[in-house]
């Protein structure tokens, strides 16, 4: 291992470790343009120069390996020079458009001149101009800017896995645009932003909004998907502006999609903010008192067995908990949080979690993909796949229809007959799995979703046992869910009680006039036309399916309005918290419920946020682990599976597409940029005419 003296500080570091790194981990800054920790060394903007004893002259520290005596100056009047002489280069043709940049007080090129550059400039030429290049609603470019670092083009290609970016030209000429000429389609395009260091790429939709100075930023986490990605709400004067990513290793690394950043334009349209009552077939504004009331008024008269209460995909577990107590209360086993339709055994946690755990999958060698799209159901999963693959030495199979995922994959077929093959082992993708050290199977909801979902669910467990999938120190059983709330739900057993109806049970009871209540927290995703005739209550922020269907209408806060825990899909508990209050008359979620029980003379054991989460630690003390994963006991499989409950070979149906990426919940719904995301990719109609 080489050993080396950099600004009199001796260091002994792995081959292959480069100046820059090498004094990094000695805490001695170098400035970089290019260079990224995360993508490939380019060497091409010479920011990085370093001064090494006996060398002929400065070298790029990005780029040059550690080598045993080296004797290195970072802050020499010859290093010094030469980045007084880059950034002089740099800025011949940069525009001085600082006061009317978005990269203003968050750029790399303005801090790195601050500190390292010359006070004036001696160019007087004429600069030169570089022509916008369109990439689409979501990134807007100032080419002039651009100075030619290629990171963009590195993430598209590297991490994105879309080599949608390119340098094209030589020399004076040479412009950074989209290879083919049209706008990125990436879901990850956004990042791109981010790790631009100029204002060469900024926001679109935020384009002029704010200064960075004028923000309150807080630390979140998102509620999209399931993933959990760590965020960083900006808002300014109660209202959220952007959303950026944060590091977190474990979960996102340091990148977000563009549902997650760009669908917050969504938190300020069609929101619910007062109550809402039903009152001779029109809804009509209403205060909080008359619509508990009402509402009170009907559950007390109604039949426990014919109520009943659906949870939606970004509901906190604290409201989740609150409206789980109050119907047990009343006395309804009728619950459920799938509005999916999925149904299978949720009796043991490690046979619904995403065991590997996100970071984990960069040990699999051999991952099979059965009935989902991580692409498009968890992206910052998929990135970690794609990461993976360009590792090299991993077989990835997928079992559902061919989807364009941004690594190749050996498809074994649509359905049911392909995951029946490797099962018997006739698939050769069997004895992939059987010689693989780190297998992983990833079930997602195409496969879980179907009427015979809990079979499929059990035959997954016995390929898990079989192939030997959990070890000692090893567990390749994985579920991928796509709803931010769904494993939170599972764990507090939001789901049927005794003799209760799961989701597609209610939905036929109330289509069939059997159900005389139904209550909606944040549900929106079930066909509402099956409600019938059901009094249905809505609790939730957005004017969407569900406030359509409503016969009360009680609003509720939003992700970025409340505190409230999630659970991510590897079972991770994560606390998301308030950055603006909710609008107008609308209230944090459990708090809504414990008013409805205290009307109602059934007031819930806790009257504050902290006393709800005592409770929930007190009964479920797994979940008072934050940002961390309780180990959860593999039980192997649990039943015997009969093939005769398995529904004909139909291909699995993935439940987000390509097309419905971009509109997958109520806030993306109402995202006016997620609607132009859509039209650009030639999307609906309705969405031309909501981007228009
Ligand atoms: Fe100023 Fe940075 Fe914008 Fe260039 S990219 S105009 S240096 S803020
Ligand atoms: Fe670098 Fe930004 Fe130019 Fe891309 S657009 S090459 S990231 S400066
Ligand atoms: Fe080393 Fe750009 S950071 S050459």
């Amino acid at each position: 291992m080489p050993s080396l003296t950099i600004n009199g500080l001796t260091i002994t570091v792995a081959p292959g470790t480069s100046l820059l790194q090498a004094s990094e981990a000695l805490g001695i800054e170098i400035p970089r343009f290019c260079y990224h920790d995360r993508l490939s060394v380019a060497g091409n903007c010479r920011m990085c120069l370093v001064e090494v004893e006996k060398a002929p002259k400065p070298v790029a520290s990005c780029t040059m390996p550690c080598s045993d005596g080296m004797v290195v100056h970072t802050d020499s009047p010859t290093v010094q020079a030469a980045r007084h002489n880059v950034l002089e280069l740099l800025l011949i043709n940069h525009p001085l458009d600082c006061p009317i940049c978005d990269q203003g007080g968050e750029c790399d090129l303005q801090d790195q001149t601050m500190a390292y550059g010359l006070d004036r400039g001696r160019y007087a030429e004429a600069k030169r101009a570089v022509t916008e290049k369109e990439l689409g609603p979501l990134i807007k470019t100032a080419m002039t800017r651009c100075i030619h670092c290629t990171r963009c083009v590195r993430f598209a290609d590297e991490i994105a896995g879309m080599p949608e970016m390119g340098a094209f030209g030589r020399s004076e000429h040479v412009e950074i645009g989209p290879v083919l000429d049209r706008a990125v389609t990436s879901e990850l395009s956004g990042n791109m932003i981010d790790i631009c260091p100029v204002g060469a790429l900024t926001n679109k939709p935020y384009a002029f909004a704010a200064r960075p100075w004028e923000l309150q930023a807080t630390e979140t986490v998102d509620v999209m998907d399931a993933v959990g990605c760590a965020i960083r709400v900006d808002s300014r004067a109660g209202v959220v502006m952007r959303v950026l990513p944060r590091l977190n290793e474990q979960v996102n690394e340091e990148w977000i999609g563009d549902v997650t950043r760009f669908a917050c334009d969504g938190l300020k349209r069609q929101r619910l903010d007062h109550p809402w009552l039903r009152r001779e077939g029109r809804l009509q504004p209403a205060t909080w008192d008359e619509a508990l009331s009402a509402l009170a008024e009907r559950l007390r008269t109604a039949d426990p067995g014919r109520i009943a209460a659906l949870a939606g995909d970004m509901c906190d577990l604290e409201s989740m908990v609150a409206l789980k107590d109050l119907w047990e209360s009343l006395g309804s086993p009728h619950q459920d949080a799938r509005q999916d339709g999925a149904e299978f055994d949720a009796t043991h946690r490690a046979g619904y979690l995403f065991n590997t755990t996100i970071a984990g999958l960069e040990q699999a060698d051999a991952v099979l993909l059965v009935g989902c799209d991580p692409r498009h159901e968890a992206t910052l999963i998929n990135a970690r796949l794609r990461k993976r693959w360009r590792q090299g030495g991993v077989k990835i199979g997928l079992i559902g229809p061919a989807v364009d995922l941004t690594y190749p994959y050996l498809h074994l077929g649509d359905g049911l007959q392909a995951l029946q093959d490797v099962h018997e082992g006739h698939s050769p993708f069997a004895d992939v799995l059987r010689t693989a050290k780190n297998p992983v199977v990833i079930l997602g909801a195409g496969v879980l979703t179907r009427q015979d979902g809990a079979t499929l669910h059990h035959l997954v467990c016995a390929m898990a046992d079989s192939f030997g999938l959990v070890r000692e120190g090893w567990n390749g059983f994985n579920v991928l869910h796509h709803a931010a709330s769904r494993v939170g739900a599972l764990d507090i057993g939001f789901l049927p009680g005794a003799g209760g109806l799961t989701t597609r049970g209610i939905l036929a009871a109330a289509s069939a006039g059997q159900m005389d209540v139904v209550y909606l927290l944040g549900a929106d995703e079930v066909d509402m036309r099956q409600l019938g005739s059901a009094f249905v209550v809505y609790q939730g922020h957005h004017g969407d399916a569900g406030a359509a269907r409503a016969d009360l209408i009680l609003p509720g806060a939003a992700y970025t309005e409340k505190e409230g825990l999630y659970v991510n899909t590897e079972g991770r508990v994560q606390a998301g918290r308030r950055a603006v209050s909710p609008p107008g008359q609308a209230r944090e979620d459990w708090a809504i419920i414990q008013a409805l029980a205290q009307i109602l003379g059934k007031a819930l054991p806790y009257d504050s946020l902290e006393s709800l989460r005592g409770s929930i630690a007190g009964r479920w003390p797994h979940l008072a682990v934050r940002d961390a994963i309780s180990p959860a006991p593999w039980p192997g499989a649990t039943a015997t599976v009969d093939l005769k409950n398995i529904h004909a070979d139909t291909a699995f149906v993935m439940p987000v597409t390509r097309e419905s990426y971009y509109q997958s919940n109520s806030i993306s719904r109402a995202s006016p940029t997620m609607a132009a995301c859509v039209a650009a990719r030639g999307g609906s109609d309705v969405a031309k005419a909501q981007a228009a």
